[in-house]
């Protein structure tokens, strides 16, 4: 029959958890197929009583360490030997747009730090244009929130959303106290748009990850 999500992720978790190796600092991304893959790590640095740290990406990536009994790290002490990470879109040219889960500050710091990171995702995650299931997530300074949207709209006459939190009232908070605008995107990326976004003060980050040392892995 066919081949689950599910199971597809647990296949590409399985190759990450090959990858391990004694002494390795490994950078930790965040989401539900990062979650598969940081347990088959778990699970083989137990077994085989290896040696590793973790520099998560999110507070929800420290805490599955935590529960893991996996030792963390920070960007501060140690840098990653790789990492892996999940993605919401990837396009043909290994573009990526990340952040549904609001940590793609910390998780470019981490990528952009690592020599190699490989990106999970099942075969939903493909898309043939940047933006075509998902919105572009920009994070913000609460206090640029009107400059940011008036420049994005005169820019690219974005649609933006600015994303609300669930399970309270408001908008989300980052684990940097900023914003999300969520913009849809109406045309191909090109790679400098990401750099036209960065020029707006209080524009913190995107979620475009292009031209990281990236490895697709999927099955
Ligand atoms: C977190 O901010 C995102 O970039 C995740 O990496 C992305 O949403 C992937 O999550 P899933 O593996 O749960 O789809």
């Amino acid at each position: 029959g066919e081949i689950s999500n599910k199971d597809q992720k647990e296949q590409a978790a399985g190759q990450v958890s090959e990858m391990v190796k004694n002494g390795d600092v490994i950078g930790v991304g965040s989401g539900s197929t990062s979650y598969l893959a940081l347990k088959a790590i778990a699970a083989r640095v137990q077994k085989e009583g290896l040696d590793i740290s973790a520099i998560p990406t999110s507070h929800e990536a420290s805490l599955n360490c935590a529960t893991l009994g996996l030792k963390t790290t920070d960007l501060m002490n140690s840098r990653p030997d790789w990492g892996f990470d999940g993605a919401d879109e990837v396009d043909t040219d290994n573009r990526l747009i990340k952040g549904r889960g609001g940590a793609m500050f910390a998780e470019k710091l981490v990528m952009a730090s690592s020599p190699k990171t490989y990106i999970l995702v099942d075969g939903s995650k493909f898309v043939s244009r940047l933006g075509e299931k998902f919105a572009l997530p920009i994070e913000l300074d609460p206090r640029a929130l009107h400059l940011v949207e008036t420049k994005l709209k005169d820019m690219m006459k974005a649609k933006l959303k600015l994303r609300m939190a669930k399970g309270k009232d408001g908008p989300v908070i980052t684990e940097s106290g900023n914003l999300i605008l969520d913009m849809t995107l109406e045309e191909t990326v090109d790679n400098d748009l990401e750099n036209r976004l960065r020029s707006i003060p209080g524009v913190i980050e995107t979620g475009l990850f292009i031209g990281y040392p990236v490895e697709i892995l999927t099955v």
